[in-house]
């Protein structure tokens, strides 16, 4: 049965379009599943994003792509269900009630945050909105600086909120950021190091949520 994972966090610049960008990749070039994107953010990165993809790869590419508003997202996504596996949502910052659908119609919520005082504060309104949908929600600390003591308060966060928080924790690599910038993502661009063994380990953790 096909599984929807929606990617939210009112904070801006959290990774919502990078995560977006390297789960997809693995669950369909390593995970063989028919795997669709849907863009729900006006600013268009992810599209960009897939349109450098689909200039380099050529027919090599194997993801799906489509964008919706907020609002058409649930009917798209119901739509896309027939003939992907997996459906990823990715959201704008800022959303609130407007993000109702996108939650609604989730298998799955994750939502990023950095090991930071600003984004906890800004991540209680969308663990709230997931909550009240009873939505299963998954934490995932990113950009993290494994010697900074702010994973520990991370782990704190998420454990006063009372919700679960990937084992995964995804560092601040410069991987994330120069492969999205060439259509591609870290398992593409590497053979080794930290950046795709977390990707890899990530998508692993989600599978076996959804049970895919
Ligand atoms: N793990 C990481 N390590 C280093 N840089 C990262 C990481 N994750 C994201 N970034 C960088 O942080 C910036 C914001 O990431 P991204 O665009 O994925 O966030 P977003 O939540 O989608 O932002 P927005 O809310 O604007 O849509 C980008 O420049 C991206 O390359
Ligand atoms: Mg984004």
């Amino acid at each position: 049965m096909s599984k929807v994972i929606t990617i939210a966090q009112q904070k801006g610049g959290s990774g919502k379009t990078t995560i977006a960008a390297n789960l997809a990749t693995v669950f369909s070039l390593k995970n063989n599943l028919h795997t669709t994107i849907l863009d729900t953010d006006p600013q268009g990165s992810l599209g960009k994003w897939f349109m450098m993809r689909l200039e380099k790869l050529k027919d090599k590419n194997t993801i799906q792509f489509k964008t919706a508003s907020l609002w058409g997202a649930q009917y798209e996504a119901k739509t896309l269900k027939e003939k992907s596996d997996i459906i990823i949502i990715d959201t704008p910052p800022k959303i609130d009630a407007d993000g109702r659908p996108v939650i609604q119609i989730a298998d799955l919520v994750i939502i990023p945050i950095s090991p930071s005082q600003v984004d906890f504060w800004a991540t209680e309104s969308i663990i709230e909105l997931a909550k009240r949908e009873k939505k299963e929600i998954l934490i995932l600390i990113n950009r993290a600086n494994a010697k900074s003591k702010l994973i520990q308060e991370a782990i704190k966060f998420v454990k006063d909120m009372n919700v679960s928080s990937a084992k995964t924790i995804l560092g601040n690599r410069q991987i994330f950021v120069s492969s999205m910038g060439m259509g591609l993502t870290a398992v593409e661009k590497q053979r080794t190091g930290k950046g795709r063994l977390e990707i890899l380990s990530l998508a692993k953790e989600v599978r076996t949520i959804l049970n895919i």
